[in-house]
């Protein structure tokens, strides 16, 4: 299964097992999806909201962007493609889903573009990166943009990541002086018209991120224009008041990156490296998806998603981390741990940390490698898991729970089938459709018949809904989403 093989190690999943596709799927009559059964456990109140999540690896079918509820029901599957960071953000004060899809390099980053859906799913932006950048192959991409980050900003632009590859003198970390390596840049883009409002790259900040500090060893096979060393990994940025906070997975650290470029300070996972002092428990390492709330000249919360694996690590605990960032006294304090003590993962590539809400506190982590996200309330006590495939053999880069409202531009779908002259079954569907609670069917003579007859109404049975009916004494159906009794779609007529 070479796409597996690609998927894995690419986001650096080298010890991963290929295992038999024999995770189960759910098909439809209505829709020629295949998207995998999730596994559902709840054990106390959740936040409300639906699960996105954009699987791939050793799946056959599925590798798209999913929309669940929290029974497990499917609300939505996207075109099959590799997708990231799939999820609800506010653009122009309105919720728009956005996603990142494109290809992934065996490297471990990837060159896409990211998409911007309102809430018909009709693509109101579409967001690239043309710059010029080298890549592994030497070939050219329609777009740069990496797969680490699509984070929209208050002023309604996109923050992006973004991997180059330079050549650089390695003899001080045991390479030669023409080996090449990937830089970490980010770049913020102005949604609306395309261009790009700021850029930075760790290799023009040498002197404040020397390549000595880079926790992934070079080895033996990297270091050509091929296969460049991966220094910095960068997976998130984030704005801050005055400038950008960033996270280097190989360094083990957040960066605060000012406005004008400047390293103001390093946030280290590790005791006695960095700007700050740590307590006990919030030491970190391999970390995605760092977020700040509440920042102040004094301080400010920084949470994070702490893998605290690689593949040649000792293995610990993966967990969520809530940190309180003293920038008075320079000292790092824990503010909260999360992690299942029945259910101990360890992650060693990827995953997500989202702070639902202020009010329930509640927090919402995708395990990345590890095919599961999990939900913990305010005591940091798991509520909910969901599970939708193997363990490292399939992965979603993040995960998220989102609320979200949709009515698809396109028609509900509807699948016949005759079982006796005046009889049928009849199943139906509207794919990301959130707003419907019922069907009604209608039957008619011709295909443009003025007024369809009414047969019957049924409730809404989760993603695709079947109906036997009767008596029918016509060769067409219709089927309308209802919401109460107003119609919000109408598949076409159908002949049976
Ligand atoms: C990518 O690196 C090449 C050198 O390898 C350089 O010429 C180019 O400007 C870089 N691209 C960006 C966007 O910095
Ligand atoms: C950027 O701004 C910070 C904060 O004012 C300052 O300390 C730093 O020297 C500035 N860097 C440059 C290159 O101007
Ligand atoms: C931010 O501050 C508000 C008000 O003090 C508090 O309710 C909230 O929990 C804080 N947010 C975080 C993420 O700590």
């Amino acid at each position: 299964m070479p796409r597996l093989l690609a998927a894995c190690s690419a986001l650096l999943l080298l010890t991963a097992q290929v295992t038999a596709d024999n995770w189960p799927f759910q098909g439809y009559r209505t829709a020629p999806f295949l998207p995998p059964k999730v596994k559902v456990t709840k054990s106390g109140p959740t936040d409300p909201g639906y699960i996105f999540i954009g699987p791939r690896g050793n799946q056959q079918q599925g590798t798209a962007a999913l929309i669940y509820d929290e029974d497990g029901g499917l609300i939505y599957q996207g075109p099959e493609e590799v997708t990231a960071n799939f999820k609800v953000q506010k653009l122009f004060n309105e919720d728009v889903i956005t996603f990142w899809a494109g290809n992934m390099m065996d490297l471990g980053f990837g060159y896409g573009t990211v998409h911007i859906l309102d809430n018909t799913y009709t693509e109101i932006y579409t967001v690239t990166l043309q710059d010029h950048f080298i890549s592994p192959d030497g070939l050219p991409r329609d777009s740069y943009i990496d797969l680490h980050e699509s984070h929209v900003t208050d002023r309604n632009t996109l923050l992006v990541t973004a991997y180059n590859i330079t050549q650089h003198d390695l003899s001080a970390i045991g390479g030669t002086p023409d080996d090449y390596m990937l830089d970490g840049m980010f770049f913020e883009i102005d949604i609306a018209t395309n261009e790009i409002v700021y850029s930075w790259s760790v290799l023009d900040h040498l002197a404040d991120i020397p390549i000595e500090g880079s926790k992934q060893g070079l080895g033996e096979e990297y270091g050509t224009p091929q296969k460049p060393w991966d220094a910095y990994h960068i997976n998130s940025v984030e704005r801050m008041n005055e400038g950008y906070i960033i996270s280097l997975r190989h360094y083990w650290s957040g960066f605060y990156i000012h406005n004008n470029g400047t390293v103001m300070w390093r946030l280290s996972g590790e005791e006695e490296v960095g700007d700050f002092e740590l307590d006990d428990h919030a030491v970190f390492s391999w970390q995605h998806d760092i977020r700040v709330y509440n920042q102040t000249d004094e301080g400010m919360v920084v949470d994070l998603f702490n893998n605290a694996n690689t593949p040649t690590d000792v293995v610990a605990a993966t967990t969520g981390l809530s940190l309180y960032v003293d920038l008075v006294n320079r000292k790092v304090s824990t503010l909260r741990t999360m992690m299942d003590r029945d259910d101990v993962i360890h992650s060693v590539s990827q995953g997500s940390y989202q702070l639902l809400s202020p009010q329930t506190s509640h927090v919402f982590m995708g395990y990345g490698s590890i095919a599961r996200v999990k939900e913990y309330d305010a005591d940091n006590k798991e509520v909910l898991t969901v599970q939708f495939g193997d363990d490292n053999a399939v992965a979603s880069y993040r995960g998220y729970k989102c609320q979200w409202k949709a009515t698809p531009f396109w028609k509900p779908a509807i699948a016949i089938f005759r079982t006796a002259s005046d009889s049928a079954t009849l199943f139906m569907s509207w794919n990301g459709a959130t707003e419907y609670d019922n069907w009604a069917i209608y039957s008619a003579p011709t295909v443009d018949a003025p007024n369809p007859t009414f047969v019957t109404a049924v409730k809404r049975d989760g993603f695709e809904t079947t109906a036997h009916v009767t008596g029918l004494r016509t060769s067409y159906l219709q089927v309308v989403a209802r919401k109460g009794n107003i119609p919000l779609g109408s598949s076409v007529m159908a002949y049976f």
